[in-house]
């Protein structure tokens, strides 16, 4: 049974690789600034990374014309003109100039999440949807024991296209034995777009598109907020702000509960210095992520009883009552 930690005790020191200039890694970053060589050496990173994924089971180019051709009539339905998106959403993630705002990041959200559970049990030979289920479950564990009373409703923000939500709606149906109030928030039109053809019954309320930190939801309108895999994404300044938006649509009592990579797991800590590189290169906020107190964060936010636990050897769950 993994260590529950109370927020208490001191937050982890961010992992060496993160502001570490390692001569390696600094030769990396070196040549990752000389533009056509960045887009060489991320065209034979994806190529790899597609490769292996196909290798693994998961039908990654099919799949993607699937989605993106079922999804593009949705788009404007996944559109709210009045969002604003901040600059900072705009950065080029995982190697997409346009980052999430494009349908080659919506496209391929499915099969990358897949991809990211089964590298959390590199030894198993695991199928991608038994990894995904296994990911999902480690969560849902690790929030449970903090839920003391019944959730009627939840809001999972950072929805990207739905696996995490989707999820997480079955098991709190399967929690409530009865059909529980399940909606997804993103800043991406196109991803919410793959979500709603991922949803064809439609069980997901609502997939709204706005900002984390400015959802115009009702005060106090949610029993449980879940953040998977979504503040490594944000600036600390950002996740400040939607740390206080999710006290907001809180009622005391409520429920926030994070997921995301730990800084304590020996895996992450042990990066080598190339691949940690690559990774923040990718990643534009993963420094500001590790380097953020994110306990005391949720604490300044107005949140108490901040619990931090692993869920896998990667990722640990932070929960803490509104
Ligand atoms: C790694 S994905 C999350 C994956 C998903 N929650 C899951 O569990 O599989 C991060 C998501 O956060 C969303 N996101 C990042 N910043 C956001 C913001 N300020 N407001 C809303 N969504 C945001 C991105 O669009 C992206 O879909």
């Amino acid at each position: 049974m993994a260590q529950v930690q109370s927020a208490a005790q001191p937050a982890a020191p961010p992992p060496n690789w993160v502001a570490s200039r390692h001569p390696l890694g600094w030769l990396i970053d070196r040549l990752l600034a000389i533009e056509p060589l960045r887009q060489l050496m991320f065209l034979q990173a994806r190529r790899l990374i597609i490769r292996t994924a196909e290798r693994r089971g998961i039908a990654w180019r099919a799949r993607r014309e699937e989605l993106q051709q079922q999804a593009e009539p949705l788009l404007a339905l996944s559109t709210d003109p009045a969002t604003t998106t901040p600059a900072y959403y705009r950065a080029r993630f995982h190697a997409y100039d346009a980052g999430n705002l494009c349908w080659a990041a919506a496209g391929e959200a499915e099969q990358a999440t897949d991809a990211m559970a089964l590298r959390v049990w590199p030894g198993e030979t695991l199928e991608p949807e038994q990894a995904q289920r296994r990911l999902r479950q480690a969560i849902f564990a690790a929030i449970e024991p903090n839920l003391t009373s019944p959730v009627r409703s939840a809001l999972d923000i950072g929805c990207s296209v739905g696996v995490g939500t989707l999820a997480l709606k079955q098991w709190l149906d399967a929690r409530e034995g009865t059909d529980v109030t399940v909606e997804g928030l993103d800043l991406s039109p196109q991803m919410l777009a793959v979500a709603r053809v991922r949803d064809p019954e439609g069980r997901i309320r609502c997939w709204h598109h706005a900002a984390a930190e400015a959802t115009g939801l009702p005060v106090a309108s949610v029993d449980l907020i879940t953040l998977q895999f979504v503040c490594h994404e944000l600036p600390a300044e950002a996740t400040r702000a939607v740390l206080r938006e999710a006290a907001r649509l809180l009622p005391p009592g409520g429920v926030l509960a994070l997921v995301d990579q730990d800084p304590d797991s020996k895996v992450i800590r042990r990066l080598p210095a190339p691949i940690a590189t690559l990774l923040k290169s990718t990643e534009p906020y993963l420094e500001e992520y590790f380097s953020l107190d994110l306990p005391g964060a949720m604490g300044e936010a107005g949140f108490r009883d901040v619990r931090s636990q692993a869920c896998d050897p990667r990722h640990r769950v932070l929960v803490a009552v509104r």
